[in-house]
């Protein structure tokens, strides 16, 4: 037993559990945490080329050009944007910043898990907001706010389950919540949608000083490994950021890349073509064996199977055949499986493999 005691909510956390836990990558078909199909622009590999020398010196912890990249991209203001090693760390910042003991991080009940992870770091209570077939509840949400709320996170789309507020569902809500409550609104799958309703959130932050939008390169744009995304909000919030934040968050190569990244408009073009093909490709075939899949805008699907067992066996076969799904347990959701829409050989390679468990299982 040990007398050093962490503060209060740090023993209640479940570690979050990355897609390839304990699994050896090699020669695995990776479609366990919604990376991209095909890799990051070719623009970035070049760039990170010879730049050694980066190593011994500190990153521009002002991430400049990166955030004049955004801005001139996005058509931003460059001081309401921050720059973090991956939108986890802005999520955790911005709840850090704003909630504290006792107070509640309110999120819908299938949200991202991340959500109730960074309440209970910051000592807060993590409040679930009940959801109705598997999509965020805008009055589900606005009842479950109290006094003590202090942050709305709300992933659109969200992950795990690929399903999204529309523009006006996502409008009522900004106007519903209290001004004195920091609404997040995650956009990290944003890049893939392709709905005339969608919007990221921009328009939001840009009319309501309570309100930030997150974003990530991880995914649409191939650098999960770099550790990078960032954040548009008030001038207000993005200077708590910027206080919070450790001085050189994100390392020098992830600002290159996401320089890059953000330039080639092709190869972001090329990656929303493919998962718009092979999205439906996904859905259609696991229709086919008779499974119920969500309905989904970004770049993964999840998939409700028979029972916990069904899924565990088949989560297990996989694995054997060397392909990685994400269990969902964490979410409650121990009969389904998260499945990232790889590219089309990925696509076909796990629909044949299902085929031949779905045809063979016999319960045991
Ligand atoms: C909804 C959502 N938000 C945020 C993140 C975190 O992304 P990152 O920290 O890699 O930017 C993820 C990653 O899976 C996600 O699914």
């Amino acid at each position: 037993m040990s007398y050093i005691i962490p503060k209060s909510g740090i023993d209640s956390i479940n570690p979050y559990k990355g897609g390839s836990h304990n699994i050896s990558e090699e020669n695995m078909i990776n479609l366990a945490s919604n990376e991209s199909s095909i890799g990051p622009s070719p623009n970035v590999i070049k760039s990170l080329n010879n730049i050694n020398e980066l190593i011994s010196r500190y990153p521009d912890g002002s991430t400049f050009l990166l955030r004049k990249a955004i801005s001139n991209k996005y058509n931003l203001e460059m001081d309401r944007i921050s720059c973090g090693a991956g939108s986890d760390e802005l999520i955790d910042i911005l709840v850090r910043s704003f909630a504290g003991p006792s107070d509640e991080v309110l999120f819908s009940q299938y949200g991202f898990l991340m959500y109730s992870i960074a309440a209970r770091c910051n000592g807060a209570i993590p409040v679930a907001a009940p959801e109705y077939d598997f999509k965020t509840d805008i009055h589900s949400i606005l009842s479950s706010i109290s006094s003590r709320t202090k942050v709305i996170l709300i992933a659109n789309p969200n992950n795990p389950t690929g399903s999204y507020l529309n523009i006006t569902e996502l409008e009522l809500l900004s106007r519903e919540v209290p001004n004195n409550i920091l609404l997040v609104i995650d956009s990290a799958y944003a890049e893939y949608v392709e709905k005339d309703d969608y919007d990221s959130g921009i328009s939001l932050v840009k009319k309501y000083e309570n309100i930030v939008m997150t974003r990530t390169f991880s995914k649409l744009y191939g650098l999960a490994s770099l550790r990078l995304g960032w954040s548009y909000s008030s001038k207000y919030i993005a200077e708590i950021i910027n206080k919070v934040r450790q001085p050189f968050n994100v390392n020098s190569y992830a600002q290159l890349a996401g320089i890059e990244a953000l330039n080639d408009l092709e190869h972001e073009r090329l990656i929303v073509k493919i998962n718009s093909e092979n999205l439906p490709k996904l859905i259609n075939g696991l229709e086919l064996f008779g499974l119920k899949v969500l309905p989904s805008v970004a770049n993964f699907v999840l998939v409700k199977l028979r029972d916990s067992d069904y899924t565990n066996s088949l989560y297990k076969y996989l694995i054997n055949k060397n392909i990685l799904v994400r269990q969902v347990t964490a979410y409650n959701l121990p009969e389904y499986l998260r499945i990232t829409v790889g590219n089309i050989s990925e696509v076909d390679i796990l629909l044949k493999t299902m085929e031949g468990f779905v045809k063979n299982y016999n319960g045991k």
